[in-house]
């Protein structure tokens, strides 16, 4: 056992952190190339702790399991408390966090999600039906449009109308603002948030925020006189009236109770939904967009695409569709090759371990690194590649692959997003030929939490085909 750390770049500590900021992946490749499965950044500033980047699965696999109670976790999530609130899932710990996760878990898993698809379809039919052949699209913009209409339809359960537009308006304005260097630098300093008026940066996005949760507490408000309404009396049967049962995610956490037999506050539905919408959102945007970016670079890997969707039958329903194979490939290889995180959440350590070789002592930071897992060349033959078929050759682990983080902390939406994925890719390209328009080479670029297509990236429509449309039924 070794008694050093990992070892790591001897650059300062301050270049180390700027680095990351700057160039996150090409410095992440350059220790990977240079110093293989772990090493140690001093990323956090001045006094930085070590900071471990792990690649080999053997030792993610420990961290996700064995080793999970010696960590702290948590301090990461804090820029996001202002956004999300105190009783949002990822601000919690221990116990809570593991009550809070098995109520909302079932609203994103199973049977729930056979209920989604239709809607999921009939908001990628209404965004797409005015695309013409010849024009050339912001597809990342087309799929943040979409995504966002899920949530709010599927998620908040927000039937189509003015508080639905209301809240898509200013929602959309908030999403887009966090993202901005400058703006979002507020959270991640607590000296700047200072209310000085609505037109200084804090006090307006304090005053966007209060909109957008007036409008939320509406909604809630609503649905419980709607369900006060709807109850049925004491003798009758509750599972005899199909209409009762809820059809989103919001409706289904109004029906849980707490530890305690307590049904969730406003203020814990709001939380919960801040939080949904903001991990959820631009995530499985960014996902899709690599998918189609990926697809319009490998012209063979679309026509495949294409042809599976054709090969399907005409009354496949949404569950069925999803478990397309190479459709599920494609969206697997585009999370590898571009995991939207690129690293799972960093662990802190409570107490001395021995991992891989090496001896850490209590504050040193564990990360398993998504990125770099996902190209490590022992894994993955010719790990840069974009080669769907790897997929439906080879399983690979949740410790070689993990683009949804693993643990106990691991993506709450992974089944949602998937399955949101697989349907908008399959309607999309079985109704259109897309070629791509990009002029330049499209990089990856920092938007929010997330790692997406350069602004350049843009798809040409060619071709309105006959195909998709008729197979891919909308469900009414
Ligand atoms: C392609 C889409 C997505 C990707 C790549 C993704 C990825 C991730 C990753 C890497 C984590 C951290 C896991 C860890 O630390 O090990 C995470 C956490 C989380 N994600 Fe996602 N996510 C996606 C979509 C969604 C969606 C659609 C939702 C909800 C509607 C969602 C909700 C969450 C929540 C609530 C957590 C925190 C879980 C906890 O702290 O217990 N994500 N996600």
């Amino acid at each position: 056992m070794s008694s050093s750390l990992p070892p790591g770049p001897r650059l300062p500590n301050l270049l180390q952190t700027a680095r990351l900021i700057a160039t996150p992946l090409g410095f992440l490749d350059e220790c990977a190339e240079r110093y293989g499965d772990c090493f140690t950044l001093r990323v956090l500033g001045l006094n930085s702790p070590p900071v471990v980047f792990f690649s080999d699965p053997e030792a993610v696999q420990a961290i996700f399991t064995t080793l999970a109670d010696q960590f702290d976790y948590g301090k990461v999530t804090q820029v996001f408390r202002p956004l999300v609130g105190h009783e949002s899932l990822i601000m919690q710990q221990g116990d809570r966090h593991r009550r809070q996760r098995k109520m909302l878990m079932p609203a994103l898993h199973g049977e729930q999600l056979n209920g989604y698809g239709s809607v999921i379809q009939a908001i990628t039919q209404d965004i797409t039906a005015p695309w013409a052949v010849g024009q050339t699209l912001s597809i990342r913009e087309r799929m943040a449009d979409i995504s966002l209409e899920v949530i709010l339809r599927v998620v908040f359960g927000i039937d189509p109308g003015p508080r639905c537009d209301a809240l898509r308006q200013r929602l959309a304005k908030l999403l887009e603002a966090i993202t901005a260097p400058l703006y979002s630098v507020q959270f991640f300093l607590p000296p700047l948030q200072q209310n000085l008026g609505p037109s200084s940066p804090w006090g307006g996005f304090l005053q966007q925020r209060a909109e957008i949760d007036g409008l939320i507490f509406e909604e809630i408000r609503n649905r419980r006189a709607q369900s006060s309404a709807h109850q049925p009396s004491a003798t009758a049967d509750p599972t005899s009236n199909p209409s009762t049962e809820p059809k989103d995610v919001l409706g289904l956490l109004m029906t849980m109770t707490d530890g305690e037999g307590q049904p969730l506050s406003d203020q814990e539905l709001r939380d919960q939904l801040m939080t949904l919408l903001l991990l959820g959102h631009e995530t499985t945007a960014g996902g899709l967009t690599w998918a189609f970016y990926w697809l319009s670079t490998h012209p063979q890997a679309l026509a495949q695409l294409q042809q599976e969707l054709c090969d399907a039958p005409a009354d496949l329903d949404p569950m069925a569709l999803a478990q397309l194979p190479y459709l599920s490939a494609v969206c697997q290889e585009s999370l590898r090759l571009n995991p939207i995180a690129l690293i799972s959440q960093p662990r802190k350590l409570k107490q001395p371990l021995d991992l891989a070789g090496y001896h850490f002592e209590p504050g040193a930071v564990l990360i398993p690194c998504i990125y770099t897992s996902h190209r490590r060349a022992a894994t993955y033959g010719d790990p840069l590649q974009f080669r769907p078929e790897r997929f439906l050759e080879q399983k690979f682990s949740a410790a070689e692959y993990f683009p949804f983080g693993g643990g106990s902390r691991n993506c709450i939406g992974m089944a949602l997003s998937l399955y949101e994925m697989k349907l908008i890719l399959a309607q999309i390209v079985s109704r259109y030929s897309l070629s791509l328009a990009a002029k330049g080479t499209v990089r990856p670029q920092r938007r929010g939490i997330t790692f997406v297509p350069g602004d350049n990236f843009r798809l040409r429509i060619e071709q309105d085909r006959a195909c998709g449309l008729n197979k891919i039924a909308l469900a009414d």
